[in-house]
């Protein structure tokens, strides 16, 4: 069964929420789903990952919340080379907070790109300022995703 790493970022826990919530939808696709609080660099290696979604909230001014920082950090200091990645993006974060708002999803994204990765898809940025529950953007989003891109494998 191919596998799916969800990276997550959060503060709060709304990006692992969301994480939580379209896990059953990947499942439903046909993959082996793995939810990463914490996530290394070491969680990136081709061998074990088919497909990836990250799910990373904003802090501070356009910043990456917690843990996500260091595994941000050792992708642009160690530069791997992703040209073998495919991905999803999920970025939460709050309109109200101006030019920063989706920062560390977007930060995160050029990150991605710069070492070669390939984004699926357009990025999806949720504004709490217009949805209460991320969920509630991020599970529709996830379905169509699978559907347009063509994710399934069952
Ligand atoms: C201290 C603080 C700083 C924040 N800074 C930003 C920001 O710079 N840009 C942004 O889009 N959202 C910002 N936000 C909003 C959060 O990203 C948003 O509420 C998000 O849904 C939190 O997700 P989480 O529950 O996964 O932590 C900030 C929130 C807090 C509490």
């Amino acid at each position: 069964m191919p596998m799916l790493k969800i990276f997550v970022g959060t503060m709060y826990g709304g990006a692992l929420d969301v994480a939580e919530q379209v896990k059953p939808l990947f499942e439903e696709a046909g993959y082996e789903v793995a939810i990463l609080e914490n996530p290394t660099l070491g969680d990136l290696d081709a061998e074990a990952t088919d497909l990836a979604l990250f799910c990373v909230s904003t802090t501070g001014s356009g910043d990456y919340p917690g843990t996500f920082a260091s595994f941000a950090n050792a992708i642009a200091e160690k530069s791997p080379g992703l040209g073998w990645l495919r991905y999803g993006l999920i970025a939460l974060g709050d309109s109200s907070y101006g030019e920063t708002f989706c920062g560390a999803g977007r930060q995160l994204d050029e990150l991605l790109a710069g070492q070669g990765a390939q984004r699926l898809g357009e990025r999806l940025e949720v504004d709490a300022m217009e949805t209460f529950m991320a969920d509630d953007a991020a599970l529709p989003w996830v379905e169509e995703w699978i559907e347009s891109q063509q994710l399934k494998v069952a």
